[in-house]
C-alpha cells in the first residue's frame, strides 16, 4: 500500500487518496501480451470463419498471410496465458465461500454487497467467485484451442493428423473459440463495470475504498502482512 503517486519527499499525508498495490509490472505486461493476443486472435481467426468476414484479412496483409500468422499469435497466446496461470492459480483455487457467493450474484449484480449478512459478498479474498469462473474456463478453453489447432496446422502437423480428425478439431476449435470470445466479453465488461478496476491492470493499483468495497478479505490480508506467500501478483503490505 503506498500513498498516491508518491510525493518527492515520500511522504505518506493526510488527505492523500490511499492506494493499493495489486499488481507488478511483469504481471501487467503479462496481461496485456496476452490480451492483445487473444483480440488478434479472434479478429484474424473470423476472417478465415465465413466469407462474409474475409475482409478482415486485409488487417493482417491479406488472405494467405492471415493464414500463416494466427496460428503463431494462437502459440504467443497459449505462452502468454501460461505466465498467467503461473502467476494466478492459486489465487483462483475455488473456496467453500466462492459457492455462497456465487448463490447471492443477484445481490452483487445489484449492488446490495453492503446489506448482505453473513458478508459473503463483502469479505471477498483477492478474486470473487466469478473472476475464478473466468479464469479456469480460459485456462480450458485455450488448452482445447491450441491441441485443436495444431491437428489442423497443416504446414507442420498434416503427416500425423487424418482427414476425419481434422474435420473433428476444426469443429471443436470454431466452437471453443466463440466460447472463448464470450468469456472474454464477460471479462471485459465486468473490468468496465465494476468502477476503477481497470486501473488495476494500467497503473498496478487500486484505492482503498475498491479494495474494502469488493476485495475486503484480500485487504484485510494486506494489513496484517498475511498475504499469501504465493502471491507473486504485486500485492505488498500495507502500511
Ligand atoms: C482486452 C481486454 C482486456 C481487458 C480490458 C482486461 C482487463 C483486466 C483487468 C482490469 C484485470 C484486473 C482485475 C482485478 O484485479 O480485479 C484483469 C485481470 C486478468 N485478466 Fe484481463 N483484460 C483483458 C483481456 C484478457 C484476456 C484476453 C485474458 C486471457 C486470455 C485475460 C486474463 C486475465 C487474468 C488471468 C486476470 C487475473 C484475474 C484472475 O486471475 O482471475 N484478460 N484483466
Amino acid at each position: 500500500m503506498s500513498s498516491r503517486d508518491v510525493a518527492p519527499t515520500d511522504q505518506v499525508h493526510p488527505g492523500d487518496p490511499v492506494t493499493v498495490d495489486r499488481y507488478t509490472k511483469g504481471a501487467r505486461i503479462n496481461h496485456w501480451i496476452t490480451a492483445i493476443s487473444l483480440v488478434l486472435l479472434a479478429l484474424s481467426g473470423l476472417a478465415l470463419f465465413h466469407p462474409s468476414l474475409y475482409f478482415l484479412t486485409d488487417l493482417f496483409g491479406g488472405g494467405q498471410m492471415t493464414r500463416t500468422i494466427h496460428p503463431w499469435i494462437g502459440v504467443v497466446l497459449f505462452f502468454g496465458f501460461l505466465g498467467l496461470f503461473i502467476r494466478f492459480w492459486r489465487l483462483n483455487l475455488w473456496q467453500r465461500s466462492d459457492t455462497v457467493w456465487m448463490r447471492k450474484l443477484r445481490d452483487v449484480l445489484a449492488d446490495r454487497e453492503e446489506e448482505d449478512k453473513d458478508q459473503a459478498l463483502t469479505e471477498v479474498g483477492k478474486y470473487n467467485a466469478g473472476q475464478k469462473m473466468v479464469f479456469w474456463s480460459m485456462s480450458l478453453l485455450i488448452i482445447v484451442l491450441i491441441s485443436s489447432g495444431m491437428v489442423i496446422w497443416d504446414q507442420y502437423f498434416s503427416q500425423y493428423t487424418s482427414v476425419e480428425q481434422k474435420r473433428i478439431a476444426v469443429l471443436v476449435h470454431s466452437v471453443a473459440a466463440i466460447v472463448a470470445i464470450c468469456v472474454w466479453i464477460v471479462h471485459v465488461y465486468a473490468a468496465i463495470w465494476v468502477r476503477g478496476t481497470i486501473r488495476a491492470m494500467t497503473r498496478g493499483t487500486v484505492t482503498g475504498g475498491w479494495a474494502w468495497k469488493h476485495h475486503r478479505k484480500w485487504l484485510r490480508e494486506l494489513v496484517t502482512g498475511g498475504a499469501p506467500k504465493n502471491d507473486k501478483t504485486g500485492a505488498t503490505p500495507a502500511r
